[in-house]
């Protein structure tokens, strides 16, 4: 494809023969099942993708659990903007990290996983839980190395991490991993700020219900990476029937092409509304990336950006959280974040309320996703609450 500029990527990639196709848009399949060319080559097919594989040129997709091409397309274009060899999509966030965990314990048989905390409640609950057959060790990232086991199977990160911003460094963390799989979470970031694979991790994890859909319509999952890892991936989707739907699949691409637009507008606001903070007295604390300089280089040898997600403790603590969250009028009060209309949480009580007390975030913090309303809008809609948080 001509240009390969990012943001001529995200307009562009995935959509590769639409004008032999007729049309301009990506055509959305919604076919549950495919009508077989004959019984050998679609035979041939659903074995190749049942393993991991891609469906074969001349079998066809088969079924709609083990791939699809709407979907495929915007694997192809995610995989582009994170400079990977190939992506696999699934139904949510959390079905993305559950076929990561499954495929490098549950398929290799090393059921041992390390992960640097804080991460997304739901990551930590579920690594948390055993559920996935594994046993977790939770530990600082400088830790990594002392914590590996034989039977270590995965490593998992986030940076920028949930919800308190924190940036864990990505190369750092793969030389301590020494060969051991390396999942980073690169939710907050998003590829237009960060490519993990370009720091040596195995996988690049995204909550696509964040910023890749962008629009609050959509929940999705998404993992870029090798296309050797990229089998193991599809084999367990296919297995546990956590493939992303088509409709979802359409949107996502769609969200791309404004994603570097969407992100670096949202991540101007967001510097603005961090310093403003920084300023009012009845916040304690911000947390954003940049605000304390870039002690270990990480802005730049491993991001491209501080991005859009801002975390604050209060004077006030749990009652004025409760109160700021309860008066916003521009800000909604909700969970989720990466979207085009600014949300804010506590962390505590929701997105990380299943966390082990000892690792749960404080009372006091609220967490910000900023969007892509008029800064100064934002502003007066967080000064006024600052003043009901009293
Ligand atoms: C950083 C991060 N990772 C993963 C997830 C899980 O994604 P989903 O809700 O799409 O399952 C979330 C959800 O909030 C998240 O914030």
């Amino acid at each position: 494809m001509a240009g390969t500029s990012f943001e001529t990527l995200a307009v562009h990639a995935g959509r590769d023969g639409l004008a032999a196709l007729g049309v301009h848009a990506p055509p959305i399949d919604l076919s549950t099942t495919n009508p077989l060319p004959d019984l050998e080559h679609g035979g041939d097919s659903y074995e190749s993708m049942a393993t991991g594989g891609r469906p074969l040129s001349d079998g066809g997709f088969v079924y709609a659990r083990l791939w699809n091409p709407t979907v495929a397309r915007f694997e192809e274009a995610l995989a582009a903007l994170e400079g990977a060899e190939a992506a696999v999509a699934f139904a949510s966030g959390m079905a993305a990290t559950t076929a990561a965990v499954l495929a490098t314990t549950a398929l290799t048989s090393k059921h041992h996983v390390v992960a640097v905390r804080p991460l997304y409640g739901g990551t930590d609950h579920l690594l948390a839980s055993g559920l996935l057959g594994t046993e977790t060790t939770f530990c600082a990232e400088t830790d990594v190395a002392a914590h590996l086991r034989p039977n270590t199977g995965l490593v998992v990160i986030e940076s920028p991490a949930n919800p308190t911003v924190e940036l864990v460094d990505i190369a750092a963390v793969v030389a301590q991993a020494g060969g051991v799989p390396v999942l980073v979470d690169n939710t907050f970031a998003t590829p237009v700020l960060q490519n993990p694979l370009a720091s040596g991790a195995t996988m690049s994890l995204h909550s696509a219900t964040k910023y890749l859909g962008g629009h609050g319509d959509v929940v999705a999952g998404v993992i870029a990476c090798s296309e050797d890892a990229a089998r193991g991936l599809r084999q367990v989707r296919a297995l546990t029937g956590a493939v992303l739907h088509p409709l979802a699949g359409y949107l996502l691409h769609r969200g791309l092409t404004t994603l570097p637009i969407r992100v670096r507008t949202q991540q101007e606001s967001a510097c603005r509304i961090a310093h403003w903070l920084g300023e009012q007295p009845d916040v304690l604390t911000v947390f954003y990336p940049g605000l304390d300089g870039d002690p270990r280089g990480l802005l730049t040898r491993q991001m491209r950006g501080t991005g859009a997600m801002i975390a604050i403790r209060l004077q006030g603590g749990y009652e004025a959280a409760r109160r700021m969250t309860s008066a916003v009028r521009v800000f909604t009060h909700a969970v989720s974040l990466g979207g085009v209309d600014s949300l804010i949480e506590h962390p505590a009580a929701l997105t990380h309320r299943p966390v082990t007390a000892d690792a749960r975030p404080r009372d006091d913090l609220v967490r910000l996703s900023v969007g892509l309303e008029n800064v100064d809008d934002l502003i007066a809609d967080l000064a006024s609450a600052l003043e009901a948080s009293r």
